[in-house]
């Protein structure tokens, strides 16, 4: 069920420059494989692996694969923090590198990176965020067991009705933004640290008022490695969801705070001259 073909063979130069940001923790399996999907299937756009110090050696990997291709880097960070505080990390220092759209994408392989054109070409047509989604006509979860989905579609239920965010899969790892939608919807203000940041940033770009589209994704659970949700991460995403929206309700949810964009880093000054 894995596509093998890329669709079309369009470039998105126009966009700008792009950013694949791929968190891992444990992946070392995986890592090859998804560099070279993305490397394949989107020729101009560059990749940073957001490693949290993996046990299994996932970061000296992807340096080895960074030492091979140069639009190839590796954020080495501390320990595990959670996938929120990585992709943070990650879009911080693409920005400071001179990115100007930042994709989210598992290490896994459930995202297939040969679905990622359907996500800039929304970026093409106006979007200042894609969400690859399962839970719209054509999206579809493949090799997911019931339990699984139950979660999934019940927490994107939850939120969406907690919220009152018109989006049907909020929970969902597959985006495509634009610099300036990141910056907008007040990213330093995230405090989320599991998967529930996905349904945080997704939601404050609505209030932001950003126009956010949802594109369907094929979702292909992973053959190698392990997944990294646990109790602790649907509890937190249970907790933040539902105080989030009784203080919204309350009329006491702010709205985001734009940040302005930080300086570029020494290495991206110099890079352009
Ligand atoms: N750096 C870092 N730190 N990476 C992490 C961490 C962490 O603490 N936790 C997970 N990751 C990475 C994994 O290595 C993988 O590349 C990606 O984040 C997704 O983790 P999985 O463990 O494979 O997630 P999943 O398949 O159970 O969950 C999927 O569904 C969620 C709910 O819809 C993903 O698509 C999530 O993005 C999504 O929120
Ligand atoms: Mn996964």
């Amino acid at each position: 069920m894995t596509d093998s073909s890329t669709e079309g063979n369009e470039t998105f130069g126009d966009l700008g420059r792009i950013l694949v940001i791929i968190p891992t923790y444990n992946e070392v399996e995986n890592i090859p494989l998804i560099t070279a999907r993305v490397r394949a299937a989107v020729p101009e756009a560059h990749i940073l692996v957001a490693d949290d110090n993996s046990p299994d050696g996932t970061g000296a990997v992807a340096d080895r694969i960074a030492a091979a291709d140069p639009n190839v880097q590796v954020l080495h960070r501390k320990g595990k923090e959670g996938l929120g505080a990585a992709y943070l990390a990650g879009f911080r220092w693409g920005i400071e590198h001179g990115f100007d759209v930042l994709v989210e994408m598992d290490a896994d392989g459930s995202h297939q990176p040969e679905q990622l054109p359907r996500l800039l070409t929304g970026l093409r047509h106006g979007a200042d965020l894609v969400l690859g989604s399962r839970w719209v006509p054509g999206g579809e979860v493949v090799n997911w067991p019931a339990s699984r989905q139950f979660i999934s579609r019940g927490g994107s239920l939850y939120s969406r009705t907690m919220l009152k965010v018109p989006i049907r899969d909020v929970t969902g790892g597959y985006r495509a933004f634009r610099k300036q939608t990141l910056l907008g919807l007040g990213m330093s203000e995230v405090a989320s640290q599991g998967y529930c940041f996905q349904v945080d940033l997704a939601w404050r770009a609505v209030r932001a008022g950003f126009t956010v589209v949802e594109v369907p994704i094929t979702f292909v659970e992973r053959e190698l490695g392990a997944s990294k949700m646990s109790r602790n991460i649907l509890v937190e995403a249970l907790v933040r969801v539902s105080a989030w929206g009784v203080n919204y309700r309350l009329g006491r949810v702010p709205a985001p705070v734009a940040e302005p964009e930080p300086a570029p880093s020494p290495e991206a000054r110099s890079a352009r001259g």
